[in-house]
């Protein structure tokens, strides 16, 4: 298991770009399942996350070649409908076979995604949705073992708005009989992408950007392309990562309307942020970090995969903030690997309370999931002495290659290969 060696107090200065997006990607792999033939994903992020999706096709039948960014999946001789644990329980993105594999061909037998890092993650809002369409729902042994001989089109209404199961849903409803229509839809950038993607196989879908999906069921769907969106959540880690250095960065290839709640908020901390058609530079030279409370929710408010890194800027902050997290109410694992670094944070509820110290020092920390990994590198940089962050292939499944994004603009960071730490 590799881990990042860090020498912190190097402000991040220069130009990055950002890779295609992990939870654009995971959607716009298993919606190719929905047709016949070879789908091109341009700007596909090489990341753990798309091989074990890549994998996970696999195993259903469909071929891929993947290079430079450009994964073609060719799904002509799809032979097998059942998503195993030990592929599900590697990445719980995988429960979005499920919508695609039964509204196609009537059965799909998916493992249960089983526990999270963080608390428990339901699906509940997609078998409900799914039953609605008139599928056959039994959990047996683990899997969820879904039958239909044809979804039919039905009025569906999300409780909590879920990205998961309006991706999930919009995929079934594009072959079910007659007209779907999905209220407190998500309005992620991610699903935009989903939507857009499926309206290209030749999906009828009406109020994509809104919260009420219409859709028109067809018969068969055609192979396309699509251009996967960059991440932005990736790109929040990186302004986060400027900002808590005190430096000053540009990132490329991103559009600021992704990120509007995290720019406020960087200018609420006392950062300077210029933006661009699709760029955007943010300035922390200088600053006093202003303690800055955020709280988490679904898309356009601050996203909650952004919540972790925000926590570990505002542990240096010149005062007291609170960050609270409204979609998951635990996410906060991070938390107790901060204080070892000299955060002084508690946590009550679903609220972590940080107040702000001169400095974090250096020292070995652990992983624990994606985002917190991320944190735990910013935290780093921004440390006097060397910090050791331990299992980074966490990190390795949401960012590509991010050491080398960070050491171009300036940071020391080493990946030190293999063995267990
Ligand atoms: C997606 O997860 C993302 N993953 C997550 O990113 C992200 O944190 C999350 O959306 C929220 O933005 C992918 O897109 C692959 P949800 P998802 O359904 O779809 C509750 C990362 O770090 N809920 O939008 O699983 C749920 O408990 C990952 O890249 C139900 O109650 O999230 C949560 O409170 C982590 N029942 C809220 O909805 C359900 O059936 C939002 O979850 C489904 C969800």
């Amino acid at each position: 298991m590799d881990k990042f060696i860090i020498t912190g107090g190097k402000k991040l200065e220069g130009k990055t770009q950002v890779s295609g997006a992990k939870n654009a990607s995971l959607a716009l792999m298993p919606a190719t399942l929905l047709s016949y033939g070879k789908s091109t994903l341009f700007n596909t992020p090489e990341l753990n996350d798309v091989f074990t999706m890549i994998k996970l096709l696999k195993h259903l039948g469909v071929e891929s070649t993947f290079s430079n960014s450009v994964l073609e999946l060719n799904t002509t001789n799809i032979n097998n409908y059942v998503a195993p644990y030990e592929h599900v329980k590697k990445m719980r993105a995988s429960v979005y076979v499920l919508g695609p594999l039964l509204t196609r061909f009537g059965y799909a037998k998916v493992s249960l995604p089983g526990g999270c890092a963080w608390g428990p993650r339901p699906i509940n809002l997609h078998l409900e949705g799914l039953k609605k369409m008139g599928a056959d729902i039994e959990l047996t042994e683990g899997y969820i073992v879904a039958k239909a001989k044809k979804l039919n089109g039905a009025k569906i209404i999300f409780d909590v708005s879920s990205v998961g199961a309006t991706g999930n849903l919009l995929m079934a409803a594009v072959l079910a009989k007659g007209t779907t229509v999905i209220s407190n839809a998500a309005l992620e950038p991610e699903i935009i992408n989903l939507a857009e993607f499926l309206v290209k196989m030749g999906a009828k879908i009406e109020g994509i950007n809104t919260t009420t999906l219409t859709i028109e069921g067809v018969d068969s769907l055609q192979a396309a392309n699509a251009e996967t969106i960059s991440d932005r959540i990736e790109a929040g880690t990186i302004l986060i990562a400027a900002a808590i250095t005190k430096g000053k960065v540009v990132i490329e290839k991103i559009d600021p309307k992704y990120l509007n709640a995290v720019i406020l908020k960087l200018e609420d901390s006392g950062c300077k942020v210029k933006l661009y058609d699709h760029a955007i530079e943010v300035d922390a030279q200088e600053i006093m970090i202003n303690p800055t409370n955020i709280s988490t929710a679904p898309f356009p408010g601050f996203p909650t995969d952004v919540q972790a890194q925000w926590t570990a800027y505002m542990s240096l902050a010149n005062g007291v903030s609170t960050v609270t997290d409204t979609v998951y109410l635990d996410r906060f694992m991070h938390v107790s690997e901060l204080v070892r670094l000299g955060a002084d944070i508690v946590v009550k509820e679903n609220s972590a309370v940080i107040k702000g110290v001169s400095k974090l020092k250096g020292a070995k920390v652990m992983s624990t999931d994606l985002r917190a990994s991320a944190c735990l590198v910013l935290a780093g940089l921004a440390a006097e002495g060397n910090t050791e962050v331990l299992r980074v292939y966490h990190l390795d499944r949401g960012y590509q290659r991010i050491e080398e994004k960070l050491m171009s603009l300036g940071a020391s960071i080493e990946r030190v290969e293999g063995k267990e730490y």
